[in-house]
């Protein structure tokens, strides 16, 4: 895609990779694609803001060679390390040597173990540092932790441009490239899922990093992000929303998530899904195997209970619900109420073995497990509706 103008005499030139399913290895998955976003600044000192991912270094250099010789680039701003944003780096070097990069010190250390870049190329910056461009001032403002500990926005006052980086992206191709173009749900789902998938287990130092980012005072016109759509009109939404998510608060909804082996943990999920239902609770209902990790993870985010369950298979949870509940704890969700369930055929073990993650999360088990033998018989079935009125009685009683 050619070049776009966001402001005067500032473009993206990234890319867009509409043909990526899988992101951060194999736990993302990306329906929608994604892009990899960078901007040129075209000042007395020509400016490069971020670099895409490596398969894509052609495209890019192509964007800026349209606007102008690479040989030309005076300054090269890093935000952020990870390989989406810098892998296509030494390919533009290589044709702008003399250009000075500049990046946090961690940013530093780990482009020079990643690449082949002189070290004298690249600058230290921190919190507070200026850097004079012409006409324009980029401010740097360290934010570590969104996403890495390397992370840093830049902020142009004089075009009150916040280059967010990662922060406040989405996984999200399109031809359009801001947010009054496309349609808004999904522009909000694909955020929420971004934020979900890759930044809730990092909630409490955004939230903190937000609030001392709003201490600067400084005003945003323009949320210039490295994936997805750039926010231009509804930049004070999406500041907003990132401050609740943050926040880890949740609503009366449960997800329930299942693995079952021949159907019998099925039938349970079924029944304990229609009784939340008919309490007037929200619910969301997913077999492990048939969803993407994704998908259900941004349903869990905004759930006050979760409750999971698993067909016993070798004394222990099925493994593929074993391997979702390691995802899981990578995630650390807080402030979540939980329950297990599951069907056995000769001796149980799944439920203690989705208890044991529960604890280990620090969750609260809110009521006894249910664990049926063999095909669940009407008993049964009246058992697994009663544990899910209870627990949706509980939620209630918690939001
Ligand atoms: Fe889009 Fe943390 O990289």
């Amino acid at each position: 895609m050619k070049p776009v103008t966001i402001a005067n005499d500032v473009y993206w030139v990234g890319a867009i990779d509409r043909n990526l399913k899988r992101f951060h290895g194999y736990t993302y998955t990306v329906a929608r694609g994604t892009t990899y976003n960078s901007y040129l600044i075209m000042d007395d000192k020509i400016t490069l803001v971020d670099a895409v991912y490596a398969p894509f270094a052609k495209e890019w250099i192509d964007n800026i060679k349209s606007i102008i010789d690479p040989a030309k680039i005076d300054y090269i701003v890093v935000n952020h390390l990870e390989t989406d944003h810098t892998g296509s780096l030494p390919e533009l070097v290589k044709l702008c040597p003399k250009a000075k990069l500049y990046s946090t010190a961690k940013c530093k250390e780990g482009l020079l173990k990643n690449y082949d870049i002189p070290s004298d190329m690249v600058h230290v910056v921190k919190t507070g540092d200026k850097l004079n461009i012409g006409k324009r001032n980029l401010d740097f403002i360290e934010v570590p932790m969104i996403h890495w500990p390397d992370s840093m926005f830049t902020y142009c006052a004089e075009d009150k441009i916040l280059f967010s980086n990662d922060a406040f992206g989405q996984h999200y191709a399109t031809s359009e490239r801001f947010d009054d173009e496309v349609s808004r749900d999904i522009l909000m789902a694909e955020a929420i899922k971004y934020y979900a998938n890759i930044l809730w287990p990092l909630a409490p130092v955004i939230l903190k990093k937000l609030e001392d980012v709003k201490k600067l005072g400084i005003k945003i016109n323009v949320l210039a992000t490295s994936h997805g759509i750039i926010w231009r009109k509804n930049v004070s939404k999406i500041i907003d929303a990132y401050v609740l998510w943050s926040q880890n608060k949740s609503k009366q909804k449960v997800t329930v998530i299942f693995d079952s082996m021949w159907g019998s943990t099925e039938i349970m999920a079924g029944k304990i899904a229609d009784a939340i239902k008919d309490s007037g609770v929200d619910v969301a209902l997913f077999n492990v195997n048939k969803t993407s990790l994704t998908e259900i993870i941004a349903e869990m985010f905004d759930s006050k209970g979760f409750i999971i369950g698993s067909s016993t298979h070798d004394n222990d949870m099925l493994p593929t619900m074993a391997g979702f509940l390691s995802f899981l704890k990578g995630l650390k969700p807080k402030n979540r109420i939980a329950a297990a369930f599951g069907s056995y055929g000769w001796s149980g073990g799944a439920v203690v073995s989705i208890e044991k993650v529960y604890k280990e999360l620090g969750l609260e088990i809110i009521q006894p497990s249910v664990s049926v033998k063999h095909v669940p018989d009407e008993n049964d079935k009246k058992a697994c509706y009663d544990f899910g009125m209870s627990f949706a009685k509980l939620i209630k009683s918690k939001i």
